[in-house]
């Protein structure tokens, strides 16, 4: 069944106000859930307790933090007499939220080692109890809002299951695979260069559908024309990047990129290791060789800032990414490949401000010192994305489904 939702993830845009999938909320709760809990099905609990770095969480943290959310912002405001599962989770489960209270470090989620596997379990059957009727008794506006919230929020942590057990397994010696049946990327031809029409555009979601809240106020935006692939950067070219020495050329490098390149010994993305006259990685479906034909992933933004400037092109903005997907309906590897690294900062737009309640902290207070992505990767869920997602991470990291648009001046 994961497969099933896997392949049906969408290869081109949504169109533009399609109508939102026919699940009520409660079919829609209990689909999240239940996805959640197929990936893991085949992780036994010492793979969900590792934690393989700072940056990475174990898979038990992930099921039960998101099952947190649910408790902290849903059912203990808003169902009354709810008492919670564990007076202790809050400290051990809350991510980043200074409003809810002191947490445990993260560096150090996977020296809990209490609960158990069968604990979070238990956890979370008892918050899907729970929510069940919540969900039940009808919801207003507001917290159908916070629903969709924590959906959206259970469904990128789905995602980051995902990436953190593949960093995990590609520490062991063994390799495994977080899932041998993982169906590969889609793999093609090199891309083609789009023109794409400049002018006053409009970027961001105004209302409608749920979308996060640093997608907003949508605002005008100005582009000058220029042109963008339609296909991105595969490992066969990344190679030749490699091959002429574009690890090895500081010209070609930002300052601090050209710094990380040096002290941590880069040659190659992440996961690559050469064996004999092949370069293997670590996929979801295990350690594979590297196929030329498939888009290059797990750069860092300086390797395809670098690589951008080796090809003669650049990374788009996020304004031009966003206006070229609105327009143009011949781009390819949009959602279901991997995340594209943009020339832009994440900052706020234009008459953003974040709620004055907890979840006002989900996205406003990282903008700083990180870089928008745009997209979606192999490894989102379906029908997570969309055209005003704004996805951000720091310059420097690699282990996300990250790879490369490259865009250019008007011939
Ligand atoms: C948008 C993927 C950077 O990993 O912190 C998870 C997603 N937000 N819980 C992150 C998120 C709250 C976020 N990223
Ligand atoms: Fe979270």
């Amino acid at each position: 069944a994961l497969f099933d939702t896997w392949t049906a993830s969408c290869t081109t845009a949504p169109a533009e106000g399609a109508t939102p999938p026919a699940l009520s909320l409660a079919e829609r709760y209990d689909a999240v859930r239940g996805r959640t809990d197929a990936l893991v099905a085949a992780l036994g609990a010492e793979d969900m307790q590792a934690q393989s770095m700072p940056d990475a969480s174990p898979a038990k943290w992930h099921l039960a933090h998101t099952t947190w959310f649910f408790e902290t912002f849903l059912l203990g405001p808003n169902l009354p007499g709810y008492s919670v599962f564990d007076a202790t989770f809050g400290y051990l489960f809350n991510s980043y939220y200074e409003a809810v209270g002191p947490r445990h470090p993260r560096p150090m989620r996977g020296l809990i080692t209490r609960p158990g596997i069968d604990g979070v379990r238990a956890y979370r059957a008892h918050v899907d109890t729970h929510m069940r009727r919540f969900i039940a008794a009808g919801l207003d506006a507001e917290r159908e809002a916070l629903l969709r919230l924590g959906l959206a929020h259970e469904e990128q942590h789905q995602e980051l299951l995902v990436m953190d057990v593949q960093h995990l397994f590609a520490q062991s010696p063994l390799k495994p695979a977080f899932h041998p049946a993982w169906p590969a990327a889609p793999a093609g031809p090199a891309g083609r260069y789009r023109h794409v029409a400049g002018g006053p555009v409009r970027i961001g979601v105004a209302d409608e559908a749920f979308a996060f809240d640093n997608e907003g106020p949508q605002h005008t935006a100005w582009l000058e024309p220029f042109q963008l692939s339609d296909r991105l950067v595969t490992n066969g070219q990344w190679l030749a990047f490699m091959a002429l020495g574009g690890y090895r050329r500081p010209e070609l490098w930002l300052s601090d990129g050209w710094a990380q390149c040096q002290a941590e010994g880069w040659d190659a993305p992440l996961y690559w290791q050469r064996e004999g006259d092949t370069w293997f990685h670590m996929t979801p479906g295990g350690w594979q060789p590297v196929d030329p034909d498939a888009a290059v992933v797990h750069v860092s933004f300086y390797e395809a800032d670098a690589y951008a400037r080796w090809a003669g092109a650049r990374l788009p903005t996020e304004a031009e990414w966003e206006h070229a997907v609105r327009t143009r309906h011949d781009l390819e590897q949009v959602y279901d490949t991997a995340w594209q690294w943009t020339a832009s900062a994440y900052t706020a737009y234009p008459g953003f401000t974040a709620a004055d309640d907890a979840v006002g902290e989900y996205n406003g207070k990282f903008m700083s010192g990180q870089m928008v992505l745009r997209g979606g990767a192999s490894v989102t869920p379906p029908g997570h994305s969309r055209p005003s997602y704004r996805n951000f991470y720091r310059p420097g990291q690699r282990w996300m489904f990250a790879g490369v648009r490259l865009a250019r001046a008007l011939a």
